[in-house]
């Protein structure tokens, strides 16, 4: 039995009870939203290693590093071509004071990381090396400010600080510790979960914050226009979306947003995160992954609240914290959020990819948590060492897809059952570049059964498909010290037959390629 689920893009999903090769058929002359490259940013908080040794060894150390920063994982970031990274938190942000983090290394004072761990934070890596480190991978900057425990006052000087000519004092004194030029700080986080470790705040004592800081943060920087962000939902919960979106559209000259974020994990089983990282069964994939395709009915929901208030869609809903939390790695300090990343994790990071694609309208930003040795990473580190998970090549495979324009698919999602859990069996997203080449990724879900898809254009003759497959032994199959490439992609390439063209593509596997005609 088909029927027709009608997407609000305009796309068209068929689905169907059956197994059989699943056709696709891209429509390339009907190019709809960009899909914004900021969907595929990341997110670095003081937590665990994930700045100190993941990014920042210092000058002094042995392991390669240009002014502190490694240089083994600046190349591999430069390759993912990075939109924007999201700093200093997470909860960490509503803590932080970052009169600590500027000047001579040896000035910098002290604290205590409260939220993660209780251990110490040197404030080595501040507002220069954050900076230093987002031009070395050639990035945007989106800095939270602290609402939850900072004022106004600190956060408007913080601004100032970064972005003002050195005509001001606090644009020279960032002169006297190094850096002449204005920083450019292309969006600002107003505060950080204000529901929960930001403040536990009512959403009216937020707005009311939330309007301070969006009228007295200036960016003096006119070369950067910025973004301002403030908190919203807590994954399904409606109060924040409520109240930010009321509150803006009575906003006045003196206070404006460009969008309220959405954070929601996908955590297997429920909270607290108790599901192993390795050695886990299919029914652990399943289980996964139909948590993981919330997401999609989760952005619905406050699209439809944002609707009410902005029609037209002025606001962003930015998905600045997502990704898989699990149990922390045996071993590892629980407080450091340390977790392996398997192929399940790649499947996962191509579906979200794919629902926030397909809300693009809305959702112009998403930044996935967190970027090395903190929960769903792209790069872990040991040491000298590094390797890049399978969410790393991900990202890279989707790169084509930075900034271009959806393009309509009709494809049949079917239905697969493991472990008596119902998951479709395959999810699909065409765009076409700006170069005009036309791009398909295709997540097969299914983690037991290889799949045949037969790929074809309206009006355009395929004669080739070139790109990568990421597919693994298994879905827990993850790269390790010992065996970084484990997982790894590969390349692919069809040639069509008698005007067929016919990719078939392994288990729980994800593949992007160019369609040449
Ligand atoms: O990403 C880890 C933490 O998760 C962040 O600090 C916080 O914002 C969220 O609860």
């Amino acid at each position: 039995m088909r029927h027709l689920i009608a997407l609000s893009l305009g796309l068209l999903l068929t689905s169907t009870s059956t197994l059989a090769a699943t056709p696709i058929v891209i429509t390339p002359d009907k190019p709809g939203i960009v899909i914004d490259r900021h969907i595929f940013g990341q997110f670095a908080e003081h937590l665990g290693h994930g700045i100190y040794g993941g990014i920042w060894v210092g000058k002094d150390s042995t392991i390669p590093n240009t002014r502190g920063i490694r240089n083994d994982v600046v190349a591999a970031l430069k390759e993912l071509h990075v939109p924007d990274v999201r700093w200093p938190g997470g909860c960490f942000a509503d803590e932080y004071h970052w009169r600590r983090g500027i000047g001579p290394q040896d000035k910098r004072k002290s604290a205590v990381n409260t939220n993660w761990g209780g251990v110490g934070e040197p404030n080595s890596f501040g507002t220069e090396e954050f900076m230093d480190f987002a031009q070395q991978i050639g990035t945007e900057a989106y800095v939270s400010v602290n609402v939850g425990s900072g004022t106004p006052g600190e956060a408007a000087e913080w601004l100032e600080y970064m972005t003002s000519s050195t005509d001001d004092s606090l644009g020279r004194e960032r002169a006297d510790n190094g850096h002449a030029a204005p920083y450019k700080v292309a969006m600002l986080g107003i505060g950080n979960e204000a529901w929960g470790c930001g403040g536990s705040m009512t959403p009216e004592f937020y707005v009311d914050q939330m309007k301070l800081y969006a009228h007295f943060v200036h960016n003096y920087n006119n070369a950067q226009p910025m973004k301002r962000i403030a908190v919203g939902p807590d994954s399904g919960k409606t109060e924040y979306t409520e109240a930010v979106m009321k509150a803006w559209t009575e906003h006045t000259w003196a206070w404006d947003l460009e969008g309220i974020s959405l954070h929601n994990y996908t955590v297997p089983e429920g909270w607290p995160p108790h599901s192993k990282s390795t050695d886990f069964s299919v029914k652990d994939y399943a289980v996964t992954i139909k948590a993981a395709l919330e997401m999609d009915g989760l952005i619905s929901k406050h699209e439809a609240i944002m609707d009410k208030y902005d029609p037209a869609k002025k606001l962003a809903l930015v998905v600045d914290e997502w990704g898989a939390w699990l149990a922390p790695a045996p071993g590892t300090n629980p407080g450091f959020l340390i977790q392996q990343n398997s192929q399940r994790d790649a499947v996962l990071a191509a579906l979200h990819f794919n629902i926030f694609a397909r809300h693009g309208d809305r959702v112009r930003m998403a930044n996935i948590a967190q970027m090395i040795n903190v929960l769903q990473a792209m790069i872990l580190t040991d040491n000298d060492k590094m390797l890049l998970t399978p969410t790393y090549h991900v990202f890279k495979m989707y790169v084509p897809f930075q900034d271009a324009k959806l393009l309509p698919v009709q494809f049949d999602q079917g239905k697969t059952s493991v472990n008596d859990i119902a998951l479709p069996n395959v999810d699909v997203i065409a765009a076409k570049s700006k170069e005009g080449k036309i791009w398909l990724a295709i997540t097969n879900i299914d983690p037991n059964k290889s799949m045949d898809f037969d790929v074809s254009e309206i009006g355009v003759k395929i004669s080739k498909a070139e790109g990568q497959t990421l597919k693994a032994p298994n879905v827990n199959s993850i790269n390790t010290f010992a065996a970084p490439k484990t997982v790894t992609p590969s390349a692919i390439s069809a040639k069509s037959v008698n005007g067929k063209l016919v990719l078939s593509l392994a288990p729980a596997s994800v593949s992007v390629v160019e369609l040449i005609p």
